[in-house]
């Protein structure tokens, strides 16, 4: 059961108010609709979401007591264009966390932007909000979605390869453990990237990036793009070697690896 006196007992960072709830519509949702948010994190996990949202308006499948559906705010100083870049360091943190909590079998890679890839299996995904915008102030809501001790589901409800932890490792996992270790690293690494930027986690970004020199398609806007993954750029925008040798570089899509 996720416990919310757990998670802050095992919480090095004690900044964070923790919020647990049995049934949510979905924990981005319940953040995005609070009138006010203080600027010091505030996080909501539930054991069960009834609207999931996952990125390009898609369902996040969110069955009862066996995945971690976990949103954050988190306030930056900064402007909207300083934090791009941003998704990726939330990728990063969350392979980070499961490798400290979980001895996986498997290496594990991020699909850029954040798709959290083992084998080319998702075992979560991640979607970004920014809730209000001032001059020099952004409010993000990080919504994490992933797979821990699911089992099973029918194809109807996840409409792609997806695996979790426990039919990786054939046991189940702490997701108390799990969720401290999370908040605890994330807003670790977004101190440091509201610091130093993309530039600090690029190297951690090569170790991660499932696409490099891989053939891949992009959809971008409905145009399917071809081409050789070429790690990304300074903003974390994915690079591509075209066809015709040019290099291109993309803010947003969906990426796939050719077979
Ligand atoms: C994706 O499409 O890959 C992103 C999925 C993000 C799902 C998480 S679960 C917690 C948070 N609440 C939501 O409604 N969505 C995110």
């Amino acid at each position: 059961m996720i416990d919310a006196f757990k998670i802050k007992a095992l919480l090095e960072n004690n900044s964070i108010d923790i919020r647990v709830f049995d049934v949510i519509d979905s924990t981005n949702t319940y953040l995005k609709q609070r009138p006010s948010l203080p600027i010091t994190p505030v996080a909501c996990i539930a054991e069960t979401q009834t609207q999931g949202r996952g990125r390009f308006e898609r369902n996040w499948h969110s069955p009862k007591d066996e995945n971690i559906y976990l949103s954050l705010s988190y306030c930056f100083n900064k402007s909207l264009n300083a934090l791009s870049g941003l998704s990726l360091v939330v990728g990063l943190s969350v392979c980070k966390a499961i490798e400290v909590v979980c001895q996986l079998p498997l290496p594990f890679r991020v699909k850029w932007p954040n798709d959290i890839m083992v084998n080319q299996k998702k075992l979560g995904g991640i979607l970004i909000e920014v809730y209000q915008t001032q001059a020099a102030c952004c409010q993000v809501i990080i919504g994490i979605g992933l797979n821990i001790n699911m089992e099973k589901a029918r194809d109807t409800e996840i409409l792609q390869a997806w695996t979790s932890l426990r039919l990786l490792t054939q046991t189940s996992h702490d997701r108390n453990r799990l969720c401290a270790k999370l908040l605890d690293i994330l807003t670790q690494d977004l101190s440091h990237f509201e610091q130093n930027g993309f530039g600090y986690f690029n190297e951690a970004w090569h170790q991660k990036d499932m696409l490099y020199n891989q053939e891949i398609t992009l959809l971008f806007h409905e145009t399917l793009f071809k081409g050789i993954g070429a790690g990304v750029n300074e903003q974390g925008h994915l690079l591509l070697n075209m066809p015709n040798h040019s290099q291109q570089a993309f803010v947003s899509g969906e990426t796939s690896l050719l077979k």
